[in-house]
């Protein structure tokens, strides 16, 4: 064994970059790897085609729309810490799975784009943040071109998410016109950034004393200078304590397709964000790191290219050391499980994983076993809480094209929804040849077309229904929906745990249902949108 993993968990940092579409996520995250030295060459970094070290995009849906659909992890090192980035899908329709890889994850750094300030995207998954309690970094982007006011933008974000920003660099020059970056923690001088083309190389960073600073960069510094004074009488300073309950988030300047500020990111990931901790246990405790090994899966998922047509669960280890080979319990079937085959997934790239610490991702390869949400241990039994579920606003019935490929057909429908792609609804009225699939975003059901037809040879139709809310109710609640003609409900049995769903055409449907039912519960999902 290499290390203990208690010692070991404290060198670790397992984060999140949480962002709007188009805010510069990918960018930034190759800015990272290229920082930090990658530990596997995977060149793993999402992004779109095109891009060099691109790896990940795996599936050609995702490469045309130019969006990352499913979520990658890598691991690199910085100044002796193990940093583990696990990627979040930016798009709102995924929002459910960005929620799961947020269990997983101890701290966040949010992007923002220097223009546009806090997008829709941002705020929602800020919100999962902020319920999660997750702490937040900010990075505000693109500041080599023209954007809005540093001042205006902290104030959106102290107005908007009620979250005290505490900046940590401080830009010389306006966005468009960035000289330079100071550090709040020494004013005495300035990091000024030579640009390098393309984005291909770090930016030319050189140390200016402030005397320099003030003689050369004239009205700029000036600026800079009179808005740190500002911040500092408006106490706008970095609490570690305030930081980790939420209350306030750090805040970093640059332009990760120069590479600009990047380094000064990393280097906050390293000093802030805090190292895996003890995991709040389900029915109370918490499980200490150096207890024996427990895992979160966070994510399974199937056939992550072709020459791999397995199926990947995604576990986050949250104590002990795990170590391949080892079998573990999985808590919710008390059943063992031999992880043979253990691996980092870096994109399309597998390599062996021997051994791994709290904050670390092993991806367990032929998981058919495990769901999202699973709890892993050995020795001592642990579960941890189960992972809500967003609330559905898209349904559909789905069939087969071909009746011939029934088979086919349920077996792929049954995998999208063990992992997650979409709920698979199944009431006594339409069968499982005709399951409902519910979705939070409508992107979800052409991701379930065309993994059926390539994937399970198994074409699909769809058909929409017209509800657009659903209610989680109990068996009383779904026989009085399945008689209630005034709201034309349908009650749904949910095929994987066993719970009812209401199924709604609005909000004002479900208003009158609750008049007519008063004592009926009808229990409202965490709202996607
Ligand atoms: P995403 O993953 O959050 O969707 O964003 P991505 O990194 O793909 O970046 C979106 C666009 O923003 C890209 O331009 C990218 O080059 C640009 N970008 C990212 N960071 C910065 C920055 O710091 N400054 C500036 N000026 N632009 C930035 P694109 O034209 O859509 O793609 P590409 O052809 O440049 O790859």
């Amino acid at each position: 064994m290499s290390g203990d993993a208690k010692s070991e968990a404290a060198r670790r940092r397992t984060f999140a970059v949480i962002s709007h579409p188009d805010a510069g996520k990918s960018t930034l995250t190759e800015a990272l790897a290229l920082h930090a030295q990658a530990i596997t060459s995977a060149g793993a970094v999402h992004g779109k085609s095109g891009r060099r070290g691109v790896a990940s995009d795996w599936m050609e849906m995702e490469k045309a729309r130019g969006i990352s659909v499913t979520s990658a992890v890598m691991q690199f090192e910085h100044q002796g810490v193990v940093l583990n980035l696990l990627d979040t899908p930016g798009h709102a329709d995924f929002s459910e799975d960005t929620y799961r890889v947020l269990a997983a994850v101890d701290c966040a750094v949010m992007l923002i784009d220097a223009a546009k300030g806090l997008e829709e995207q941002t705020r929602k998954l800020f919100d999962v943040c902020r319920h999660r309690g997750v702490p937040v970094i900010t990075f505000i982007n693109k500041w080599d071109r023209p954007g809005r006011e540093a001042l205006e933008l902290l104030d959106e974000i102290e107005r908007e998410f009620r979250l005290k920003p505490t900046p940590v660099t401080w830009p010389v020059g306006m966005a468009g016109h960035l000289r330079g970056m100071v550090d709040v923690r020494d004013q005495d001088q300035m990091l000024r950034y030579t640009r390098a083309p393309g984005g291909a190389k770090e930016a030319v960073e050189e140390t200016v004393s402030a005397e320099r600073a003030a003689a050369e960069e004239g009205a700029d510094w000036v600026q800079a200078t009179e808005e740190l004074d500002l911040l500092r009488e408006t106490g706008g300073v970095h609490d570690p304590e305030e930081f980790l309950a939420g209350k306030t988030t750090p805040v970093f300047f640059g332009a990760a397709v120069s590479n600009i500020g990047v380094r000064l990111l990393l280097d906050a990931v390293v000093d802030m964000a805090p190292a895996p901790a003890p995991r709040e246990l389900e029915g109370g405790g918490e499980r200490p790191v150096d207890a024996p090994f427990s895992g979160l899966v966070f994510k399974v998922q199937a056939n992550m290219d072709r020459s791999h047509r397995d199926r990947i669960a995604f576990v986050r280890v949250c104590s002990g050391v795990f170590e391949r080979g080892m079998t573990v319990k999985q808590a919710a079937t008390g059943r063992p499980f031999a992880t043979k085959y253990a691996h980092s997934v870096f994109g399309q790239d597998r390599t062996s994983v021997e051994t791994a610490y709290p904050g670390d991702v092993v991806g367990l390869v032929n998981a058919a076993a495990l769901r999202v949400g699973d709890t892993l241990y050995t020795e001592r039994r642990a579960v941890f809480p189960p992972m809500p579920t967003f609330a559905p606003e898209h349904f559909a019935v789905v069939r087969p094209v071909d009746i011939g490929r029934s088979k086919q057909f349920r077996r792929g429908i049954a995998q999208l929804d063990e992992e997650g792609v979409v709920q698979v609804l199944v009431s006594d009225r339409r069968g499982d040849q005709a399951p409902v699939l519910a979705a939070v975003g409508p992107m979800q059901f052409d991701v379930v077309k065309h993994r059926m037809e390539n994937e399970f040879t198994a074409p699909v139709r769809l058909d929409p229904l017209a509800y657009s809310t659903a209610r989680a109710t109990d068996l009383e609640g779904a026989d009085a929906l399945n008689r209630s003609r005034l709201v034309h409900g349908e009650a749904m049995l949910r095929v994987r745990d066993s719970a009812w769903l209401g199924l709604f055409p609005s909000r004002w449907h479900v208003s009158s249902f609750e008049r007519e039912f008063p004592d009926l519960p009808l229990e409202t999902l965490i709202a996607a949108h």
